[in-house]
């Protein structure tokens, strides 16, 4: 796709940081965020909600076919509305971070989802961010960036994070959700987590997130100027 409004896409395992690095280069190009783990999310506790085994692809999928997911602008983050309730902070829990692989694993589940994720990209003007948007959602994106960075970097911002909500999992346990998390992503059968060819691999572990929004702009920046 190449127009003056870029499709970005921006992969990567868990806590690697592409949500917040996503939002920040949204908003200095002025393009649509779209946090498509949000919308696994977010079936994720609506099955929960429902009492529905993870593994259930039937009864998912006709769930998720009368389900509407939507994104809101929010002061300072983006709102996330399920049903048009406002489900922001509740798919963050505990118990949905962990349910989350089983759910997006499911075929009927990702087609359901990728369809609507096009549908938000099909302008341009977009970062989005997630695992398989470089592979599968958005193969012809401008550009595809690859967020790595080592687990024990990622648990400790985790464990950051969760100090502000006030969860206080010790480290070695949210080393071993992300390590499991991650061999999940990796191995299902359905658009595992795996870097694009043309992908650009950026490990965050010494960076600050200003220094990886910059690096990232400025490939953006190129993109736009070569249009
Ligand atoms: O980025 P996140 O942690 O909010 O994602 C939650 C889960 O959703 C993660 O375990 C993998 C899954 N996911 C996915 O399979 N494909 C995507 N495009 C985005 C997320």
């Amino acid at each position: 796709m190449s127009t003056d409004k870029l499709q970005v896409a921006i992969d990567g395992p868990a806590s690697a940081g592409k949500s917040t690095v996503a939002k920040l280069i949204a908003k200095r190009f002025g393009y649509v965020y779209c946090d498509t783990g949000a919308m696994y999310r977010s079936i994720t506790l609506k099955v929960i909600q429902e009492g529905i085994a993870l593994d259930d692809e039937p009864a998912i999928v006709d769930v998720l076919n009368h389900t509407t997911i939507d994104f809101k602008p929010g002061d300072p983050n983006q709102l996330v509305f399920l049903d048009h309730h406002d489900v922001t902070n509740a798919i963050r829990s505990e118990q949905v971070t962990n349910s989350v692989s089983t759910v997006a694993a499911l075929p009927g589940v990702r087609t359901n989802l990728v369809d609507q994720q096009r549908n938000i990209a099909s302008h341009g003007g977009v970062v989005m961010d997630g695992r398989d948007i470089g592979t599968t959602v958005l193969p012809d994106a401008d550009l595809k960036i690859f967020l790595v960075a080592s687990v024990s970097e990622r648990a400790e911002r985790r464990f950051k994070d969760n100090a502000e909500k006030g969860i206080h999992t010790p480290i070695k346990e949210l080393e071993a959700e992300i390590a499991t998390r991650d061999y999940k992503d990796s191995h299902r059968k359905v658009s595992p987590l795996v870097k694009a060819a043309d992908a650009i691999e950026i490990n965050t572990t010494q960076m600050t997130i200003d220094d990886v929004v910059a690096e990232i702009s400025k490939l953006m920046e190129n993109k736009l100027n070569n249009n």
